[in-house]
């Protein structure tokens, strides 16, 4: 069996036209939804990753406010932005992008963040109601996820999912995410890290597979069960001298081979990365939506 690629970029951009048609609707009522960008150093990842935000928002009518600070930027300095980004109500939606330089407490911007701006769903009032299963900012690539499962009519409901890696931005929010007692998500789930001990024992039985570790080939054939589903959500570069920038983008999942056992996988590009940004926009207009009654 050949597995059916799950198109990212096809989901995303169905979700982004209805946003596009309903930031139009904002506009007939004054309202621009607006997203305060915020990059610190010139991590070249974070700088594309920062870049395709910007231009996401542009092309469906959201305001961005674009904020790139030098690598030296002081945490008071950083904390004095968040500040006065919480307090414009031209902005609805504030982005600080992470990995953030050592010298600055991540947990501290974090938590400097209004809730009711939090569109990635990282500050600790978020990810409370989350896990108690309340209304709250949902992280987005766990939330892109969950859409690209339920809008590719993957059962989760009593499925045994198995999520590689446990980082606060995707393993343990999907995780989470996918045992609440909803719609879309009433999964069995098994987090899986560095530290698990057979970890193709438990991918092996998994009917879905979340590989989030951040390392290539971490999910190989031999570690699957056929039929599976797998939700790569790895970015890695690997040398490539046959490519003009010298590198190409891999995941986490040895795509050529699992996609043979498989019944459904992500491609890396186009699979997570596009409904990542996406769910970032749909947050943005929630807040907006919210901040307008
Ligand atoms: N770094 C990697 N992914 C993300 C994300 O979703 N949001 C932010 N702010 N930083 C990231």
């Amino acid at each position: 069996m050949s597995a059916k690629i799950i198109d990212g970029k096809q989901i995303a951009a169905d979700i982004r036209e209805e946003l596009t048609t309903e930031v139009a609707a904002l506009k007939e009522k004054g309202i621009v939804p607006g997203l305060g960008v915020v990059l610190v150093g010139a991590d070249p990842a974070s700088q594309s990753y920062v870049t395709a935000k910007e231009r996401a928002c542009e092309k469906i009518g959201i305001y961005s406010d674009d904020n790139r600070l030098p690598a030296e930027t002081s945490q008071e300095d950083l904390l004095a932005l968040v500040n006065q980004m919480n307090n414009d109500p031209k902005i609805n939606g504030i982005l600080v992008q992470l990995p953030l330089p050592k010298h600055i407490d991540e947990a501290a911007v974090l938590l400097a963040i209004d809730p009711d701006k939090d569109v990635d769903g990282f500050h600790p009032m978020n990810v409370g109601k989350m896990m108690v299963g309340e209304e709250a900012f949902l992280p987005c690539t766990p939330n892109g996820i969950l859409q690209m499962l339920m809008r590719s009519g993957v059962e989760t409901s009593g499925a045994h999912v198995v999520v590689v890696g446990r980082s606060n931005i995707v393993g343990k929010p999907v995780a989470n995410m996918l045992l609440q007692k909803k719609e879309g998500a009433n999964a069995t789930v098994t987090l899986c890290h560095t530290r698990t001990k057979d970890l193709s024992f438990h991918t092996r039985q998994a009917d879905i597979i979340i590989a989030a570790s951040g390392w290539p080939n971490t999910v190989t054939a031999d570690m699957v069960k056929e039929g599976v589903v797998v939700i790569d959500v790895g970015v890695n570069r690997v040398e490539d001298a046959s490519r003009e920038r010298g590198y190409r983008l891999v995941g986490d999942v040895d795509f050529e081979a699992v996609k043979e056992k498989a019944s459904m996988i992500t491609p890396v590009p186009g699979g997570v990365g596009p409904m990542t940004i996406t769910m970032l926009l749909y947050n943005t207009v929630v807040s907006a939506k919210r901040a307008n009654g």
